[in-house]
């Protein structure tokens, strides 16, 4: 993997959530479903294989807001199917969450850790995305 990579690779995850969130806005039949697992699946991989690990390296002010952000959206999320008022802070919370993440964590991460970190932390997201984890 060459530099830059964990961000672009991140990005095309966030593109197939962000058609999600679409698809449930424009009110697709069960899109609620697969946005809830994905949301959930994709909040809990990131966690585990990307932010544990880089507690030990620096910036704990934004590492913080987007874990505040997980935490936001998983309360969110069991109303945003009945309460259109949740669903349009979840919405608006997820578009501003992602931009964050690509705008400035994922480049940091690539800035920040090795071709090989970044292969590694990546593969381990994608296990634990596979693994259906369910988020705590
Ligand atoms: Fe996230
Ligand atoms: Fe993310």
């Amino acid at each position: 993997m060459s530099g830059g990579l964990i961000s672009k690779k991140m990005k095309l995850e966030h593109g197939k959530m962000l058609k999600l969130l679409n698809d449930f806005v424009s009110g697709k039949k069960n899109s609620y479903e697969k946005l809830k697992d994905m949301q959930s699946r994709h909040a809990s991989a990131e966690e585990q294989a990307i932010m544990i690990f880089y507690n030990n390296k620096k910036d704990f002010k934004l590492l913080r807001i987007i874990l505040e952000q997980h935490e936001a959206m998983r309360g969110y999320i069991d109303e945003i199917n009945t309460n259109p008022a949740v669903a349009k802070k979840f919405g608006d919370l997820m578009k501003e969450h992602i931009m964050l993440e690509d705008a400035k964590f994922y480049p940091m991460l690539d800035k920040d850790l090795t071709p090989t970190e970044q292969k590694e932390i990546f593969a381990n997201f994608l296990y634990l995305f596979g693994q259906r984890v369910k988020a705590v």
